[in-house]
């Protein structure tokens, strides 16, 4: 299958930072309608998006210890998810800033179950995978690698949820999952580890 191309990153949001900042909290509850492609665009932009070169690099979104750029962010979506995806795994291709499917069957009982069955996994429609490869940054940074890498995904994580904020969504960070779990549900290729579950959604209305 082609990749995906996804729409133009919008650069102007109508809330302010402070706005998103303000209203932003975990939301565990989301309404039951499919998410629209633009907006996991504009998240997965967030995320990882190029957003200028420096030196030749292709810079995104969210700081990178050295420019190492060891996070790999996959999309998991639900049957009824993402509008115009079908359910399975998508991996972000941040330099064409496209989807590309990953693994063609259902994978999200799966990562639900990986997640201890948590709620707010199981109630939202679709949710990015932060992965990581943690020897491109442990091979610039032998003693603190590991350390930078997780503190890559805090800011990566922040990103998403703000721009979700800002666009009207719902999402919330999600740590607690066993590890082996989601690499067997999503069939992680080496090196890749799972390290956060962002689940995201259209936001109830008693939200
Ligand atoms: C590293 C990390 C892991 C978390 N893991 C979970 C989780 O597994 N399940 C969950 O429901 N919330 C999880 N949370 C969300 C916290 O419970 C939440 O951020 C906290 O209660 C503060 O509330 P707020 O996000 O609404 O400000 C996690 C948050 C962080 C930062």
């Amino acid at each position: 299958m082609d990749p995906i191309e996804l729409s133009e990153p919008e650069t102007a949001g109508s809330t302010s930072v402070e706005r998103a900042i303000a209203t932003r909290e975990s939301r565990r509850s989301f309404a039951r309608t499919p998410v629209e492609l633009e907006d996991v665009a504009q998240l997965l932009w967030a995320a990882q998006g190029v957003t200028h070169q420096r030196d030749g690099v292709e810079m995104r979104a969210a700081p990178s210890a050295g420019a190492t750029y060891p996070l790999v962010v996959f999309l998991a979506s639900s049957a009824t998810g993402v509008d115009e995806l079908e359910a399975g795994l998508y991996r972000y291709q941040p330099g064409d800033h496209a989807l590309e499917l990953e693994r063609e069957r259902a994978v999200y009982d799966d990562l639900v179950r990986a997640a201890m069955g948590q709620e707010v996994v199981r109630d939202a429609p679709a949710t990015i995978v932060l992965t990581a490869d943690y020897d491109r940054t442990r091979g610039q940074y032998p003693e603190h690698g590991d350390r930078y890498v997780h503190m890559e995904a805090g800011h990566v994580a922040e990103n998403v949820h703000l721009v979700g904020e800002s666009r009207g969504l719902g999402s919330c960070p999600v740590g607690a999952f066993v590890d082996d779990d989601v690499t067997d549900a999503l069939d992680l290729p080496a090196p890749l580890e799972p390290l956060y579950l962002l689940p995201f959604g259209n936001r109830s209305s008693d939200q």
